[in-house]
């Protein structure tokens, strides 16, 4: 059984955008952002939803999510966290800051810890090279000017932000 589903508020939008676009084709990569936004992740269900949804084979589907390295094909951590190792966070210690979250969270590059709270990504440069080394969660907070220490302190405050939940 399908559960994935959106709200009439996200059909509404949808119908709205679709204006913009020439056919139903050319809408499919706002669409599948719009479920990474939501759960995400793109599941083979959602992409099975957003087939019938938009009238476009599942196969062409699956070929749009996989081609984009953007889409998540797996589920990901509470919090990702996207390490910068590009030059100038390179020459201020990105690797060993890299190696050091992931030998204390037991992951590699790409990974999710047993508990679903974090992910590991070694990623290109984040446009902060001034404040390097520099890390950014869920693909939009900041941290910058990162130690070891620092990286510590806020892997504790998620972990406990998350209990407080
Ligand atoms: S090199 Fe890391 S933010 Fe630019």
């Amino acid at each position: 059984m399908n559960n994935f589903k959106f709200s009439k508020e996200e059909i509404k939008h949808i119908e709205n955008i679709k204006k913009r676009y020439l056919d139903n084709n050319s809408l499919l990569i706002p669409v599948l952002w719009m479920i990474q936004e939501k759960e995400g992740w793109i599941s083979e269900e959602s992409m099975a939803y957003v087939g019938e949804l938009l009238n476009i084979p599942l196969s062409t589907i699956k070929g749009v999510a996989s081609f984009y390295t953007m889409f998540n094909k797996k589920p990901k951590g509470k919090y990702q966290l996207q390490v910068c190792t590009n030059v100038s966070c390179m020459l201020r210690g990105a690797y060993e800051l890299f190696e050091y979250i992931s030998n204390k969270l037991g992951i590699k590059n790409n990974e999710t810890t047993p508990d679903g709270i974090f992910t590991l990504e070694e990623v290109e440069c984040l446009g902060s090279c001034a404040t390097a080394p520099v890390m950014q969660v869920n693909n939009k907070d900041y941290f910058e000017n990162l130690t070891i220490e620092k990286v510590d302190e806020l892997l504790e405050k998620f972990k406990t932000h998350l209990v407080e939940k």
